[in-house]
């Protein structure tokens, strides 16, 4: 296939930032989909309705008019979110979840939950009002090895949270094992998962052989190859319960190339041209819409966009990076290298 014309896709989990960062990233994403999930964990956090009131314009104002893109807002939940932000939050035609990062878990996250067994009210609350909520599902233990700590929340906290909570719907962000991907497809159609590009096309090997490579490290962490297997056979299913959710999480380029480096891939620039590759390779191409248009607006309850976007198979380098502002860069994934589909117009 040369060409293929898709309905526009909505990114279902992405970080912009604010500033200067959030300006040179907004509008790649807005060139390419209709709507994305903009996550909360700025610092300070969004955490209530009419800070993210305030968020969303500030992305609109740096968003170029030339784009139809929305911005949907989620708030960062804290073990002090009330009941009564769930309710406005719910009622608010503009936010649409609840994000869950386990304190400690990754950026930004110093604010977030401690004890999740004490957030049940809330739970519950969300619940009732029928507001999803979306969780980084990592636990935080000093003693649990990162490279497990998807599978443990998954057992310990997540499946206690689906059997106290039935009709909670749950995302799971970032899928990245095979564990992870076995757990959603048994559980019920309240339980969906996002996919981002850089676990679909990479194992650990591309953060640790031949020297680190900063730019290849995000959270939750790339795992062994087996679990990037489950994830492509996932993404490429047609199962409804896995959609395109790219987190890419823009860093400045020297906060990554650093003796503490920052988590977070930056994909945001060529997002669906980067999945169009993974499903291609897999000759699975008329797998791509469905994963990338249709699955999370449905899982979200929004319409299906009725727009199209057009990829071509045609080569093109990706910048070595992207100028943010006149002493900074960003680096964006793949740097340097030839993706093989690209965006008309
Ligand atoms: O790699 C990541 N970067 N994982 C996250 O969960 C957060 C994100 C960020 O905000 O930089
Ligand atoms: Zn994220």
């Amino acid at each position: 296939m040369q060409q293929m014309t898709l309905t526009r896709p909505d990114d279902w989990h992405l970080h912009v930032r604010t500033g200067d960062m959030l300006k040179t990233v907004i509008n790649h994403t807005a060139r390419q989909f209709a709507r994305a999930i903009i996550m909360p964990n700025l610092q300070p956090p969004v955490t209530t309705v009419a800070q993210a009131l305030n968020y969303q314009q500030e992305i609109r104002q740096a968003t170029d008019n030339a784009y139809d893109f929305t911005p949907l807002m989620t708030l960062y939940l804290t073990n002090h979110t009330s009941i009564k932000e769930i309710k406005q939050a719910a009622a608010s035609p503009f936010v649409h979840a609840f994000k869950l990062y386990p304190a400690g878990a990754t950026t930004n996250s110093n604010q977030g939950v401690t004890n999740l067994e004490a957030m049940s009210p809330v739970f519950s609350a969300m619940q009732e009002h029928d507001i999803p909520l979306l969780i980084h599902g990592e636990v935080t233990d000093a003693d649990i090895d990162i490279f497990d700590r998807e599978r443990i929340f998954i057992e310990q906290k997540l499946y206690p949270l689906q059997q106290n909570f039935p009709g909670l719907r749950i995302v799971l962000e970032h899928v990245t094992t095979e564990e992870a991907v076995q757990f959603v497809q048994e559980m019920p159609d309240t339980i969906a998962a996002t996919i981002t590009p850089q676990h679909l096309m990479y194992n650990r090997n591309a953060i640790l052989v031949g020297g680190i490579k900063p730019h290849y490290y995000c959270l939750p962490i790339l795992k062994r190859e087996r679990h990037r297997r489950s994830l492509i056979q996932a993404a490429i299913s047609g199962n409804p319960k896995f959609f395109l959710g790219t987190d890419s999480a823009p860093h400045l380029s020297h906060l990554k190339e650093n003796d503490c480096g920052c988590a977070g891939c930056y994909s945001a620039y060529a997002a669906i041209e980067l999945y169009a590759e993974v499903f291609d390779n897999e000759n699975a191409l008329d797998k791509l819409e469905g994963f990338a248009s249709f699955y999370g607006a449905d899982f979200y309850k929004l319409p299906r966009n009725t727009a199209q976007i057009t990829l071509e198979k045609t080569a093109w380098q990706v910048p070595a990076y992207y100028p943010v502002s006149t002493t900074n860069q960003l680096t964006p994934l793949k740097a340097g290298e030839t993706l093989h589909w690209q965006l008309k117009g």
